[in-house]
């Protein structure tokens, strides 16, 4: 039987849409082995609506580590789950890494990380949530002819994710059909510079200018009509000094970066804001994951 932690993870991190990821510290476990027939428990977020039969996404993610390594047999997973699902939190990629990592513990490390990642990254369809829960971190990321390239950087242990969790679910499908086909070439500058740099104050250490790094063109503005107070709340925590803050993924949360000390004080202005139009939401103060998808 084998026993791996996931993290929950921040796509898009402002300007890198589909390429910018980190890995946060809140988990969900997963516990698997070989059985006599499929059976999943499910225990945590999700318990109610998360399916139990071999469609479920670990069970789904697991298979398919197995079916490349020839192998059919049914298996036996308990799932004790942290991430809300549908928030912009990487759920569905902490199914598939942990899912995918799991089974090639199974078989003894049949396939290499990168391997798993090139996998997970076909069955979600974009690199930038499953790679930082595979490997930890802050991660930048492509696919390359059918592969993915990337690369991954330390967060500062200092910096804290203030996640704005709305209590409504928004479906990645969903927010994704709200973007335009094509954007304007100043958009796309736009967000190029800011990317660039965002990954230089990783590489660095700078962070000055960090929540000018954080502003988008290419995604949050078509988003926000789903996402009621999105702009106001960057605005808001902008003004109180924040270090950055940024739809999670395609949301609904919102994250804003700051320090410890005052963690507590942006997650209550996130709040609120929210409540203000009438959304309903919890915060919650995430440390950075350094380690991505490990086993225990
Ligand atoms: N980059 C993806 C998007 C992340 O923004 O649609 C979804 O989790």
């Amino acid at each position: 039987m084998v026993r791996v932690r996931v993290p929950a993870t921040t796509a898009n991190i402002g300007p890198g849409f589909d390429c910018l990821g980190a890995a946060l510290g809140l988990y969900n476990y997963i516990e698997m082995e070989f059985w006599d027939k499929p059976e999943i428990e499910v225990m945590g977020e999700g318990r109610n609506e998360i399916i139990r039969d071999e469609t479920n996404l670990v069970y789904l993610a697991a298979e398919k580590v197995l079916s490349e390594a020839g192998l059919k047999k049914p298996l036996r997973i308990k799932l004790e789950n942290n991430i809300p699902l549908a928030r912009g939190l990487g759920s569905s990629a902490a199914c598939i890494a942990g899912g995918m990592l799991a089974a090639n513990e199974l078989i003894c490390r049949h396939f290499s990380t990168d391997r798993i990642i090139d996998m997970a990254t076909g069955m979600e369809g974009h690199p930038d949530n499953v790679v930082p829960a595979l490997v930890g971190g802050f991660s930048i990321c492509m696919l390359h002819e059918g592969k993915v390239i990337y690369r991954n950087l330390p967060i500062p242990e200092n910096l804290r994710f203030i996640a704005a969790i709305p209590r409504f679910q928004l479906e990645t499908v969903r927010a994704r059909k709200v973007l335009p086909k094509e954007i304007p070439l100043s958009d796309a500058v736009f967000n190029l510079s800011r990317t660039a740099l965002m990954v230089s104050a990783f590489c660095s250490g700078n962070f000055e200018d960090f929540a000018v790094f954080c502003q988008d063109k290419l995604h949050q503005p078509y988003r926000s009509t789903l996402i009621p107070g999105l702009e106001k709340m960057i605005e808001t925590v902008a003004r109180q000094g924040a270090l950055g803050c940024f739809l999670s993924g395609a949301g609904p949360t919102v994250i804003c970066i700051s320090n410890e000390d005052k963690a507590d004080f942006f997650g209550k202005i996130m709040v609120k804001t929210f409540s203000d139009e009438g959304v309903e939401s919890e915060y919650k103060i995430l440390m950075p994951d350094q380690k991505g998808t490990c086993l225990l």
